[in-house]
């Protein structure tokens, strides 16, 4: 009985002694990492460093900027001493010279920690905010349509055509037009292409084919689009430009903001109301906002495009972002923005920033092809033929009409030589609706 007990009593004190011992373990590896003496390598890390990190513990040292000044590059501290692999690789990626044979600055960047978040932002960010923005734009404008209806010539059609734009303006708009929206498609299948057309194509071709699936079909026909449109892009971006600066010269002056325009867009053009328009020259104030957008977004499009086509051969990002943050610094604000920015930095905001214009134009002209073409009734005429109704444009552009007038350039309805049109009803002469008795 007695040995009975005192065995009992052993394996007891055992197993306390057990657990007093696991629970001391354990506060010892749950608890701070003890300090590591590192005045033998001059601060850089030691063997202990190492040998943590291998155990998966957190070492100060990773979240500091490099070996320390002083550290020995040399001696057993690691594969290099006390300047390890995963020390090198650290200070690489932290932008810290390392040194290489590489005559290319670029091909001297081993490690560039802001590319992984500019893919991030391109393959994510970028797709879906432009799907928002695509999908915004034509709800407003389905809405707008069916709640305001077609915007109608209130006094009806005339029978008397007017001038509006020549044959130069109109070649000068549709070269615009068209090739603003080739470089949109394209622009936007490369944008989509590898994360969401590639698998759009296999999923079109797995439903065609169900018995004969090609794994690989989608990025065939993918790499085929992809490589016409962009050829196409790069090409037909020289037409944008050339078709930028046409529009730029021949409208330019009669773009330049009035208070006419202010009124105008005071009263949204008039567009919410059944009834009447503001006063107007020939562009309103709606038209004027069009024509800087398309200038100004134009030619940043077209700079950072241009950025694009000649990798590595202008700073403007680094030049703009100095020129920020002296704005910022004249009106008492830090920017702090990084005004030197890498060659590879400055690639990617130039297609970021390309892509973010590209899209705010999209979402601006496809409501502007919406007023140019069934948002308006008369509208599309004068990019068609360069001719519009006189009704239509005395409801809209009444004071370009009052001195196209004035320098007698209305054409009169046959039998008025001597009236004015002034002075005709506006709907005059049109066609009997109800057939005569
Ligand atoms: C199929 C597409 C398009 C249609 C149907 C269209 C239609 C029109 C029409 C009818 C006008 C004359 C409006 C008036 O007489 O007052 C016009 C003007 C203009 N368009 Fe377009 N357009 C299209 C595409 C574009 C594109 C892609 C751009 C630019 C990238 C553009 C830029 C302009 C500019 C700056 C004006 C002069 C300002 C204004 O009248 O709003 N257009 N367009």
């Amino acid at each position: 009985m007695k040995t009975v007990f005192l065995k009992l009593l052993a394996l007891t004190v055992a197993a306390m002694l057990f657990v007093a011992s696991g629970e001391s373990s354990h506060a010892q590896s749950s608890g701070e990492p003890a300090a590591v003496d590192r005045t033998a390598t001059g601060g850089a890390q030691t063997l202990e460093d190492i040998l943590r990190r291998q155990r998966g513990e957190a070492v100060p040292l990773d979240a500091g900027t490099g070996t320390p000044e002083g550290a020995p590059t040399t001696g057993p501290l690691g594969s290099q001493g006390g300047l390890s692999d995963s020390e090198l690789w650290r200070r690489a990626r932290q932008g810290q010279s390392v040194s290489t044979s590489a005559q290319d600055p670029n091909a001297a960047f081993l490690v560039q920690d802001e590319g992984a978040q500019w893919l991030e932002t391109r393959r994510t960010a970028l797709p879906t905010y432009t799907v928002y923005a695509i999908v915004a734009i034509l709800a407003l404008l389905t809405l707008f349509l069916l709640i305001r209806g077609r915007i109608r010539i209130m006094s009806g059609w005339s029978s008397i055509k007017i001038e509006r734009f020549s044959f130069i303006e109109r070649f000068g708009h549709w070269l615009l037009a068209t090739s603003f929206i080739v470089l949109a498609v394209t622009g936007l299948a490369l944008l989509f292409g590898r994360e969401y057309l590639v698998p759009a194509l296999d999923w079109i071709h797995a439903k065609m084919n169900p018995d004969a699936i090609n794994p690989n079909y989608g990025k065939e026909a993918y790499a085929w689009f992809a490589g016409a449109g962009k050829w196409a892009h790069d090409n037909v971006a020289w037409a944008f430009m050339l078709s930028l600066v046409m529009i730029f010269v021949m409208w330019v002056f009669r773009n330049i903001p009035t208070w006419t325009d202010v009124k105008w867009l005071a009263q949204l053009g008039g567009m919410l109301r059944q009834h009447g328009h503001p006063h107007a020259r020939k562009f309103n104030g709606g038209q004027k906002i069009l024509f800087w957008l398309v200038i100004i977004l134009g030619g940043s499009l077209s700079a950072s495009g241009l950025a694009l086509l000649q990798p590595y051969e202008y700073s403007m990002f680094s030049a703009t972002f100095d020129k920020l943050n002296s704005v910022g610094e004249a009106v008492g604000y830090s920017l702090a923005l990084n005004t030197s920015l890498t060659p590879i930095q400055e690639m990617q905001y130039a297609q970021q920033w390309h892509t973010i214009i590209a899209v705010v134009m999209i979402v601006i002209i496809i409501a502007h092809i919406y007023i140019g073409s069934v948002g308006m009734q008369g509208a599309f005429s004068a990019m068609g033929s360069g001719k519009v109704d006189l009704n239509w444009a005395r409801e809209h552009h009444d004071m370009w009409v009052a001195k196209l007038e004035k320098k007698g350039k209305i054409p009169r309805p046959a039998g008025a030589s001597k009236a004015s049109t002034r002075d005709m009803p506006l709907s005059a002469p049109r066609k009997p609706t109800v057939p005569a008795e």
